[in-house]
């Protein structure tokens, strides 16, 4: 390694500084980071004498001031020190040695440190790493209609909000969630979702994620199995691994997740996580008879459900569907709701239903910690819902959904017939399309990603081989014209196949 020795000092900077005007680091912050990371690795001793500041602007080609800024940030940390008529020096009483925890270099080479199982779990390949690239375009799934969200109403009443915010908001607000929010969220579930719930049993949370394991925490122990929909939304999984429970995949067909194959598999797992209205990602609903079957499950092993239900407001055409919370009266559902798709995903607003003998017990858990949210968002989120903003647009936007799913199916039977069989689509804003028996989804994801546009593979959503891949379509986002041009592009992409 090549020192500095404390009486070398004219030409410091151009030996060892540089700086890089192509990076977004400010030069004063990498004058400050170089030259500290020399001191700690030895290579310029203490009581190294430093050149004139305006020597080491001159070398740097940066202006005075900011060698100045760097200067004094490490002095004001004891690594630089100025003494009349000495100018400035390293400070000499840094020992020449164990000022860094490795020798210089080491750190380059030294291993990460080490994680627990759940982390390790979440880094497996089991969770499917997203194949998104960064800009939303056609078709990313889960995406709503954001160009169509009323910015301007909503700043309106979440400025008024601001306005008259009550010290207790102010404070932060209750742990469980603005009790005005509790109860129209209440409302909204009673009369949109045909649940059975009072405003007491609702829990704020900051979306279904967060609700996924708070539930987790308070309902399952490490280890214990957990059924999850194969193929499923892997929010969930991640939820599961992040407890270090332990996932186990049920299959789903078309009457949604088959209860039978679940018992047969485990039969004593503590929790199973499904979306029963929408199936994310095949679409499917849960029959009547597999509802029960699941509900007698649950009743029978003291084991708890967690509906996600993510996107039923969206109901294009036929009969609204009932929650399965609705039809729940041992007390065994966990309903989760999220504000993501009716309002914007950047809310990071939901909500969690929990059945009325569990109520004490979720309070307590939440007591001691900090509201789960915004308090001011809650209140506005709140406003908006009394003012009947929320019912307007979640009824303009269940026609611009129907709309944009009746021109992609039109689309896909146009142009894709015999390549891809769409699923029907009588929900939310996403629908996903077999592919003939033998055809990779992932390859034709990697071609139509190459021709600009995104589809997910079916595969990346379940835990093993399938026997048959499919593309998961989000068109929520998608404006009509965007959709055709977009089904053209996957039609050459399965037609190059
Ligand atoms: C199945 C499913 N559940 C829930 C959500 C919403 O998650 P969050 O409320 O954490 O944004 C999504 C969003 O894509 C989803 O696809």
């Amino acid at each position: 390694m090549r020192t500095i020795a404390p009486d070398q000092n004219r030409t410091l900077a151009s030996l060892l500084l540089k700086v890089d005007r192509k990076t977004s680091a400010p030069l004063h912050a990498q004058i400050d980071q170089a030259l500290r990371g020399r001191i700690l690795s030895g290579e310029v001793a203490p009581g190294t004498r430093l050149p004139p500041s305006r020597t080491l602007a001159a070398e740097l080609g940066v202006a005075r001031t900011t060698v100045l800024q760097a200067l004094e940030a490490l002095q004001a940390e004891g690594y630089l020190v100025t003494a009349p008529r000495s100018g400035v020096r390293v400070a000499p009483e840094l020992p020449s040695e164990g000022l860094s925890p490795l020798p210089a270099g080491a750190a380059r080479h030294a291993s990460p440190p080490r994680l627990s199982r759940a982390a390790r779990a979440l880094r497996s390949t089991a969770t499917g790493a997203p194949r998104l690239g960064p800009a939303p375009r056609a078709f990313r799934p889960g995406l709503p209609a954001l160009d169509l969200f009323p910015v301007a109403l909503w700043s309106r009443v979440v400025g008024r909000a601001q306005a008259r915010a009550s010290a207790r908001l102010l404070e932060g607000g209750d742990s469980a969630g603005h009790p005005g929010l509790r109860r129209a969220i209440a409302e909204h579930v009673v009369a949109a979702r045909g649940a059975r719930c009072g405003p007491e049993q609702v829990f704020i949370s900051g979306g279904t994620q967060q609700a996924f394991e708070e539930v987790l925490r308070l309902v399952v122990d490490p280890g214990d199995p957990v059924w999850l929909e194969d193929p499923g939304y892997l929010g969930a999984r991640r939820a599961v691994l992040g407890a270090s429970a332990q996932p186990v995949p049920v299959p789903v067909d078309a009457e949604g997740l088959d209860v039978e194959a679940g018992r047969a598999r485990s039969p004593r797992a503590r929790l199973a996580i499904l979306a029963p209205s929408h199936q994310y990602p095949l679409g499917v609903t849960l029959s009547l008879p597999r509802r029960m079957a699941l509900l007698r499950w649950a009743a029978e092993q003291r084991s708890v459900i967690l509906e996600d239900d993510y996107d039923s407001e969206f109901r294009h055409r036929g009969r609204p569907l009932t929650a399965l919370q609705g039809l729940d009266d041992a007390g065994r559902v966990l309903y989760v709701g999220t504000f993501s798709k009716t309002m914007f995903p950047g809310l990071r607003l939901g909500y969690l239903v929990v059945p009325p003998a569990l109520v004490d017990m979720f309070a307590a858990a939440r007591a001691s910690l900090p509201a789960p949210a915004s308090a001011l968002e809650q209140a506005a989120l709140a406003a908006f819902m009394d003012q009947g903003h929320f019912a307007r647009h979640l009824r303009r936007m269940r026609g611009v959904y129907r709309e944009r799913s009746e021109v992609l199916l039109e689309a896909l039977r146009t142009r894709c017939a015999g390549l891809l069989e769409p699923s029907p689509c009588d929900t939310g804003m996403q629908l996903c399309a077999m592919l003939p028996p033998g055809v990779s989804d992932v390859r034709i994801h990697d071609r139509a990603a190459r021709l600009g546009v995104e589809v997910a593979p079916l595969s990346d959503y379940g835990f093993g081989r399938r026997h048959r891949g499919g593309l998961v379509f989000g068109f929520g986002a998608v404006r009509p014209a965007a959709i055709r041009a977009g089904v053209e592009t996957i039609q050459r992409a399965l037609e190059t196949g």
